[in-house]
């Protein structure tokens, strides 16, 4: 078993933990921070192999061959809590049982982003402070920021002009005040573009895509995004709209974010996309008569979320300190990929050369629309939570911690577990039907239909392969027509080992028990099992090939194609755009997704 043995500190002296960016080491990915080194470093990756491995299972507290990892795991936490004088980290370093790995940022560290040759330098790093305060609640006793529909607060012209004034005043800001539009947009980018590296693990970056920490940095962004607008108009009750776009009546780009003029516009938007057209998710980069979306969209929502009934399927695989963000270890959650990660390629414009600001993560904020967006995919957590679903319950998940600055310009220190309740934070959301809980899609394909014509693919095509046309492949599957008791403790899960490029928009689709037909599945249709989707980073000369892991939980799938007793599935892949995607491999395995 790899072991950390070979890590040693040589720490240096900080006094402040946080200084200008302008006396930060240049580059991020490239430059080596001199607080942890590797005596065996002749090669990088294998360093950060031997993290992952340790880092990734959480093994029994009384397992004595841990003793060397523990030993060395308190050594890494005491030279953070030196380093951050961080109270937070105590409780691990008492308890030499508690093998805890929370992510955290390093703002100490945060350098600049990976972005196009030629283009004009953005800093994405906060502006420096000395100070980090933890996170107190706010008081409890007010009335609760109640976030409504975005089609709906349309017609509230006294909210729509506060929210204009609060957008007005906050672009308005200096551009130094981290309050300022830009810097909170640039918030998105340090967090998105490997600004930030982990605490502890200077040569690992924070990502806060592709894992299970896609939801909770999301729902403290807007937290402090929403008070700060708040505190601007001094109205602590204002909220942000959500755009619905889980609903017939809110599949439009909101009207509120369409009036030229108004603070809440953005150029750079898809101008085919303007209402009345309705959001495609399962947009393919081609325009076609938009009206028979709704169905198609209410059943992808079903299979998103309401069918995506364990953590680990909705939120994302864990992505602990001291793994590296990009490998198949790690992988995005249902609603991460689809429709999040759709309405984003949807929504931004075409014509630029990253489908800026919308459809590539750097830019994506710098959108007044983006909050709303998220303000929808926040509700969506808060919608799993109400059909009793639980949360992640894992320490390294609840102790993951976030930096943002608050409506006072405070910098603060944020964790996981405190965000799991909207209402403690103050907020909440008005209810909306949701008309795709029972939108559940149907066969294609009738049992008789499968009799008369079965499946004609009968071998597994060999990985790694290059995905240039449709393919489709045999999986076995490792146990059949199991009990209902096994179905529920363990879901049945494809798991497909991608490597991509994140520079670019990808999007492939995956079907099963359909082969040469398989341009006629849509979301509609039971066949169709969800789609691997890549929002685009940048156009840059550096490459950013990525590993992930893309599962899709198939138990209830499979019952309802009558294939729950075969020994095996086919398995088809249908690329829709995007270069430069590989399948590493693809298997089924019993897991909790
Ligand atoms: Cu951080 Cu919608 O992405």
């Amino acid at each position: 078993m790899a072991s950390m043995s070979h890590l040693s500190f040589s720490r240096t002296t900080t006094t402040s933990p946080f200084f200008p960016p302008s006396q930060k080491p240049t580059n991020s990915k490239r430059h080596q921070v001199p607080k942890v080194t590797c005596k065996n470093n002749n090669n990088n990756g294998s360093h950060n192999n031997h993290l992952n491995s340790n880092a990734e299972k959480q093994p029994p507290p009384s397992s004595s061959n841990n003793n060397n990892i523990l030993g060395n795991r308190r050594d890494v936490l005491i030279g953070l809590g030196g380093l951050y004088g961080s109270s937070t980290l105590t409780n691990n370093i008492i308890n030499p049982f508690a093998f805890a790995a929370p992510l955290a940022p390093d703002l100490k560290t945060c350098g600049p982003p990976t972005l196009p040759a030629g283009a004009k330098p953005t800093k994405c790093c906060p502006p420096p402070s000395t100070t980090v305060k933890d996170f107190v609640f706010p008081q409890q006793n007010l009335p609760l920021r109640i976030r409504k529909p975005a089609q709906l607060v349309a017609n509230d012209s006294e909210y729509v002009a506060k929210y204009k004034e609060a957008i007005r005043l906050m672009k308005s800001l200096p551009e130094d005040d981290p309050r300022n539009f830009t810097q909170q947009a640039n918030v998105h980018c340090a967090y998105c573009h490997n600004s930030y590296h982990q605490v502890g693990f200077p040569n690992l970056d924070l990502q806060v895509h592709f894992s299970w920490i896609f939801f909770p940095f999301h729902r403290w962004y807007l937290y402090f995004y929403e008070r700060m607008l708040g505190s601007l108009i001094n109205d602590p009750s204002f909220a942000l709209p959500y755009w619905n776009w889980d609903s017939p009546d809110g599949m439009e780009i909101p009207a509120i974010f369409t009036e030229r003029n108004s603070p809440l516009y953005n150029e750079l938007r898809n101008a085919n996309h303007q209402p009345p057209t309705l959001v495609d998710l399962n947009w393919n980069k081609k325009d076609v008569d938009t009206s028979g979306n709704v169905d198609a969209n209410l059943a992808i929502m079903y299979r998103q979320v309401y069918e995506a009934r364990r953590a680990r399927c909705f939120f994302g695989k864990p992505f602990r300190a001291g793994q590296e963000p990009y490998t198949v270890k790690v992988g995005s959650g249902t609603l991460e990929l689809v429709p999040h990660n759709v309405v984003h390629s949807w929504t931004g414009d075409i014509t630029q050369p990253n489908t800026e600001n919308m459809g590539a993560l750097y830019s994506a904020a710098r959108d007044p629309i983006f909050y709303s967006h998220h303000a929808n995919v926040d509700r969506m957590w808060s919608i799993w939570n109400s059909f009793n679903r639980k949360d992640i319950d894992d320490s390294d998940w609840l102790d993951s911690s976030f930096l943002f600055y608050d409506e006072n310009k405070d910098l603060v220190r944020v964790k996981i577990r405190d965000c799991l309740d909207t209402k403690k934070l103050g907020y909440d959301f008005l209810d909306q039907p949701l008309p795709w809980t029972n939108a559940k899609p149907k066969p294609r394909r009738t049992k008789i239909e499968r009799v008369v014509k079965p499946l004609t693919v009968t071998k597994s095509v060999q990985f790694p392969l290059k995905l240039e046309k449709i393919v489709s492949t045999v999986v076995n599957r490792p146990a059949k027509s199991r009990s209902k008791e096994d179905k529920e403790e363990k879901e049945e899960t494809l798991v497909i080992e991608v490597e991509f490029d994140r520079r670019r928009g990808v999007k492939f689709d995956v079907l099963i028990n359909e082969e040469e037909d398989a341009k006629f599945a849509t979301p509609v249709n039971r066949e169709f099992a969800g789609s691997f989707v890549n929002v685009s980073h940048v156009q840059t000369s550096i490459s950013m090939i990525t590993d992930t892991n893309f599962s899709i939980g198939i138990t209830e799938l499979l019952e309802d194609l009558g294939a729950d007793d075969d020994d095996s599935v086919v398995v088809t892949l249908v690329p829709q755009y995007g270069e430069g995607v590989v399948i590493k491999d693809i298997k089924i395995d019993l897991e909790t997704c």
